[in-house]
């Protein structure tokens, strides 16, 4: 890809990881026939847009086999709980009001819409995760949204006075017709929020196994600035969160005399001091995250000459990235215990590592564990307080290789 998908210029690459299947491909036997691609980032120098080089067909990530369900953490159920109620706050002199989440999931955050009897509408793609939410009472469509579908809605329901997504607004490639297609649905003085890793965070804190083929885009407030004016839409406000690594929420109206927070500019002018506007901001990037991949190899294979047994913690879709960039496999890592149980007994993608339950991991109780859940370490590490008393410790690699 050459092209930025924006607005058409020419783009400069940032880095490539080489061949990579599918982040949350996990196998039922690993084999040389998987899907890959080549996963490399590219920066717009006239939007400033970081984006993926190379996307992959979104049937190939998002079907009825899909392995990601967001309530599978308890600080996830909580953040998208107080969403919610903001939501319902933001909301509350509107007389019929009428939501929309783009990216739904298992319903974990328009599930507390729909309890509050709020007319709401939940778009999830994939139909075995939709299938948990209507269980909770969710008005849910399995559509892909763009401007045609966003029509739809428009015309069945009416206006949105909100329109959000989380984690969900950075997977898909055509994003202007995502955003044509809110130009069209939002109501004239209704909200466009969105929240997705921070590229100021990934950058910052070196955490690069955010890049995966369902992130296409690494928003920043200088990128999503222009991206919502060439669709007439206003950045007019942006609050950090504390999810995923470092999260942004950015929150979009259609242009009229809004009123601008002034966390708008602190944040761009945090983002240009990193020079997230020019290629050199990226440039230290690739040399720390080689540098973490060493790092790690050479703890692992140490370790393990020493007799250990070494356990991933959490199979997650990050983990491929980086599972796959360093080349480690089951030598290195013999299993990795998830609570997700339609993962266990599959295979992490490429790197052909076993998915075991976490019973398995409480009963085997390896010496060392890598945290590939690293954004959820508050509440992991709460959980395995006896685990950690009894010697148990956590290898932790972003932004340098520790254990704890
Ligand atoms: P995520 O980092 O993309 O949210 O993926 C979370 C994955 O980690 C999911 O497969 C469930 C797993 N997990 C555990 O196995 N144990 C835990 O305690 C937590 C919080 C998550």
């Amino acid at each position: 890809m050459k092209q930025c998908r924006i607005c058409n210029s020419n783009t400069q690459q940032i880095i490539s990881f080489g061949k990579m299947p599918i982040a949350n491909g996990f196998v039922k036997k690993p084999s040389s026939k998987e899907f890959v691609f080549t996963l490399k980032i590219a920066f717009c120098p006239k939007c400033y847009m970081v984006q993926l080089g190379e996307t992959v067909p979104p049937e190939k990530m998002f079907h009825d086999h899909y392995q990601f369900f967001s309530s599978t953490s308890k600080g996830m159920e909580k953040h998208f709980k107080k969403l919610a109620n903001h939501i319902i706050k933001l909301i509350d002199n509107k007389k019929k009001p009428f939501v929309v989440e783009i990216g739904s999931n298992d319903g974990i955050m328009i599930k507390h819409i729909a309890n509050a009897g709020i007319r709401h509408l939940g778009i999830e793609p994939s139909v075995n995760v939709a299938e948990v939410s209507k269980k909770f009472g969710v008005n849910v469509s399995s559509v892909f949204f763009n401007k045609k579908t966003a029509l739809d809605i428009n015309k069945k329901y009416g206006k949105a006075d909100i329109i959000c997504g989380s984690n969900v607004i950075c997977h898909i490639e055509n994003i202007n017709s995502v955003f044509e297609g809110v130009a069209e649905l939002l109501s004239d003085d209704g909200y466009f929020f969105f929240e997705e890793p921070y590229i100021y965070d990934i950058v910052k804190s070196n955490s690069f196994d955010q890049i995966y083929d369902e992130h296409v885009y690494y928003y920043s407030g200088l990128s999503v600035s222009n991206l919502a004016k060439k669709h007439g839409l206003e950045l007019v406000d942006m609050k950090h969160q504390d999810v995923h690594g470092g999260s942004m929420r950015y929150y979009l109206k259609k242009i009229t005399k809004n009123k601008v927070s002034t966390s708008v500019k602190k944040y761009i002018d945090h983002e240009e001091k990193l020079k997230l506007h020019e290629l050199e901001g990226y440039l230290s990037f690739k040399k720390k995250i080689d540098t973490v991949c060493s790092d790690l190899i050479r703890l692992l294979k140490k370790l393990k000459s020493q007799g250990h047994t070494i356990a991933g913690y959490a199979a997650t879709s990050k983990s491929t990235t980086l599972l796959n960039y360093a080349g480690i496999g089951p030598a290195l890592i013999e299993y990795t215990s998830d609570t997700t149980p339609s993962k266990i007994g599959l295979f992490a993608p490429g790197s052909g590592i076993p998915v075991k339950s976490y019973q398995y991991f409480l009963d085997d109780k390896p010496r060392y564990v890598v945290l590939f859940a690293y954004n959820h370490k508050k509440e992991i590490f709460a959980k395995e307080v006896e685990y950690r008393k009894k010697g148990g410790k956590f290898i932790i690699y972003f932004p340098k290789v520790t254990i704890e």
